[in-house]
Formats: structure tokens, sequence, C-alpha cells
């Protein structure tokens, strides 16, 4: 189904008949709970469905009448509460939700969580449930840091939890650092961006990003300015939008983005190894790399020594792993990236054709306030019979404009 009068309407559609999500609010026993309050009314703001669970330690912090009266729903407390059970049992509960949502969750719940434990309302619904499941952690910076935590946390996310936040600032015991919890409307807003533009859900997108390093010796080897900062955006928009992500990364300092699987790759052979070998079954293939386009043909075993004549070394070209994608048999919806200094889409459209792809975004790498290692970017797109700017922005904000554009063509050419 198509808007006749916006040929790339498919997003909006989508997100007009799947606007009420329903969401379990779990809310634990954290100084941070009292910002939940206003959590509701942001998620109902948002068109969400919220339904809340506290613990006995919220209690302590917030009333359940003012959870009641936010979210218009009796709010669920006690795993043997007969009447509540009556009314809608745990297990319906469980099953009612599309997300489970706890915030604040403390330490000790992700404890809890990890260690698999059912021991009230709140535990049993999130091991009952089959709905994904969000943290918004908050605690003490020192808790959030102690290793038992960090160790909770990388077991959580291990089994697909997605954790927002908790973000840096003051905290309520006096203490400055991370472990404050997201604020309600950033929260609000992220719920909103995974459930609301699904427009790639059930996809599976494969993205490259980063830099590559061609070794010449055990020490030294050939490298570019790529920073990886925009392939990490839009694998982080691709999953924004519902997509399982894979990530396929060069060298770089950048953190894995929340819900995206991340492989390392050093070379340019390494990631035309690791791309190949996780291919099958992407519909998407977006190679926002920066591959080195040659490599030393033979890398010194030992570190090569100083000569006072200088040296030469001989260098053979990479193989093009976009190339090599779009030439499957069975391809996915292939995107490349060109950066280009001049005559930007001359030579974007004749990467277009010459590497057989869907979709190329060209930047223009001459201006120094955009692209490789800068936070922002403009992307000019190009694909058979159509092209479109994207203007000046954040990388972040750019790649979602670009993955709503990449949604777009890809339905058009697949329609469902
Ligand atoms: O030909 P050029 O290097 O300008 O093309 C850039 C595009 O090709 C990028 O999408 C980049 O990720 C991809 N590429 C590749 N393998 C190479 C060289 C470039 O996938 N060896």
């Amino acid at each position: 189904m198509r808007c006749p009068a916006n040929p790339l309407g498919w997003c909006k559609l989508v997100r007009m008949q799947i606007q009420r999500h329903k969401i379990l609010l779990g809310v634990t026993g954290g100084i941070a709970a009292y910002k939940s309050a206003d959590l509701v009314r942001r998620l109902r703001e948002r068109e969400f469905d919220v339904r809340v669970v506290m613990t006995s330690g919220a209690c302590e912090f917030v009333t359940p009448l003012t959870f009641q009266a936010l979210s218009g729903n009796l709010v669920h407390r006690d795993l043997f509460d007969e009447q509540a059970e009556s009314a809608m049992g745990h297990i319906q509960l469980a099953r009612w939700a599309d997300y489970v949502l706890v915030a604040p969750a403390t330490a000790d719940f992700m404890a809890k969580l990890a260690g698999g434990r059912a021991d009230d309302l709140l535990t049993t619904l999130c091991l009952a449930t089959t709905a994904p499941l969000i943290l918004a952690p908050s605690m003490n910076k020192q808790m959030w840091r102690n290793v038992a935590t960090s160790n909770n946390l990388r077991l959580l996310l291990s089994r697909g939890v997605r954790v927002i936040g908790p973000v840096e600032g003051d905290q309520a015991c006096g203490d400055k650092g991370e472990g404050r919890m997201t604020e309600p409307a950033d929260i609000a807003e992220v719920m909103h961006r995974w459930v609301g533009r699904g427009c790639l859900s059930g996809l599976s997108v494969l993205v490259t990003a980063g830099p590559t390093q061609e070794a010449l010796d055990p020490v030294r080897y050939l490298s570019n300015h790529s920073s990886g900062k925009m392939g990490y955006a839009v694998a982080a928009a691709a999953a924004d939008a519902g997509a399982t992500v894979k990530l396929v990364s060069g060298p770089t300092s950048l953190a894995t983005p929340f819900g995206v699987e991340r492989f390392s790759a050093v070379s340019a052979l390494d990631m035309h190894r690791c791309v190949m070998e996780n291919i099958l079954g992407s519909n998407i293939f977006i190679g926002a790399a920066a591959v080195a386009d040659y490599s030393p043909a033979e890398p010194a075993e030992k570190k090569i020594k100083k000569s006072s004549d200088g040296i030469s070394i001989s260098l053979h070209k990479t193989r093009d792993i976009l190339a090599d994608v779009a030439s499957l048999k069975s391809r996915p919806f292939t995107v490349g990236f060109a950066a280009e200094t001049e005559n930007v889409e001359t030579y974007a459209r004749s990467k277009l054709s010459s590497k057989g792809i869907d979709l190329i975004a060209a930047n223009d790498v001459s201006k120094s306030d955009r692209g490789f290692e800068s936070n922002d970017n403009e992307l000019y797109l190009y694909w058979k019979g159509g092209s479109k700017v994207l203007g000046l922005g954040p990388k972040i904000q750019v790649a979602r404009k670009f993955i709503d554009v990449i949604a777009d063509l890809y339905h058009e050419k697949y329609p469902a």
C-alpha cells in the first residue's frame, strides 16, 4: 500500500498502522522512581498504552496511586494478589506487553535479572515474556562501575536486552558521574524511534564501517582518516528502525551501538572475509567503510630497518567488497558510499553503475565541516531514476533520514 501523493510514503503509512504499542513499565526501588511518573506521561503522549508494575522498593519512593492516575490503569505489585490475578494474571500481563521497559532499573534488579530470578512480580514477568526487554539503569556511579554490575550488564546485553543510558550528571547522593537515569523525555523518544519507525522491521542489515589497516611490517600500517562515525550512526539508525543489524568494523574507538552485533576486522582482506561469511540472509548491505584500495604486496615479517636511500613498497589492489556483494547471485539491496572532492554527481553515478549497486551516498570531503572525523555530514543520494540531498546535520540525524530513503527504495523494489 503506497500513498499516491507520496511515492516514498511507506514509513509514514507503517507509522500510522502501528501507533498504539503496549508497554509494561517496571518501576524498581531507586530514587529516580519519581521521574518514572513523568515517563508514563511522556510515553502516553507518544501514543503508547502503559501498564505499570512496581516492586515493593519502588512503593517506598512513589505511591502506586500516582502511577494509576497517570497510566489510567490499575498498578500491578504482587505476584500473589488474588484480585489483581483474577483481573489480569501475571502470564496474561506478560503476553499483553509488546515491550517491557524497566525504568529505573537498579543494580539489584539487574543482578536478579542476570541470575534468572523470579521472586517477585516484575522479575517473573521478565522471565515469562517474549517481548523485548529494555532497561534504563539508575544508580550511584561507583555501583554502575562495579565489576559485578558490569558483568551483569554484559550478560544481559548478550541476551539481547537493550539498555538506555545511564547518563552523566549530578546524583541524588551528592556524587557527580555516570549513573543518572536518562531523562523521561529522552527515554520516550528512544522508545518511539525503536517502535514507531520500524520501517526496517523484520529485515537483516549488514553494515561496514571505519578504516582498514594494511600491514607494512609488524609495527607499521597504511590506513586513512575514517573515524567510523557515519557507519556506526547508520548501523544505530538501522537498529532503531527495527532491523537486525550486523556491523563489520575496522579499527575504531567507538562503542558498539545498542542492539547491534559487531564483528572486528583489521585489513581489507579481513573485512572482505567477514562480510562474505555474514552476507547470507542479509536483505540490505551498506558499505560505509573506507576500505583501503591498495595493500602492501608482501608485508615484511620483521620490522623494516631505516635506510638512507629510502625504500619502495609494492602495493597490490584490494578486492572491492561492495562490488563483490553486488555481484552475488542472490544479492541484497546494496548501498555504497563515495567520498568525492569534485564533480560529485558525475563520479557518484559512475560508481553506482560500475559497481552495480542500488544506491550511492556521496559526500564532499573537500569541505572541512563535514565527513571523515567530523560529527556532522551532508549526503547526496543517487539511484537509478532519482536523487536526494540530506542536508548538513549531526551524523545520527542524517543516518536516520538515510535509513528512511533506503527503506522506501527497498520496499519499492521488493513490495511485500
Ligand atoms: O571506489 P571507491 O573506493 O570510491 O568506492 C567507495 C565505496 O566502495 C564505499 O562504499 C566502500 O565501502 C566500498 N569499497 C569496498 N571495498 C573496497 C573499496 C571500496 O567495499 N576495496
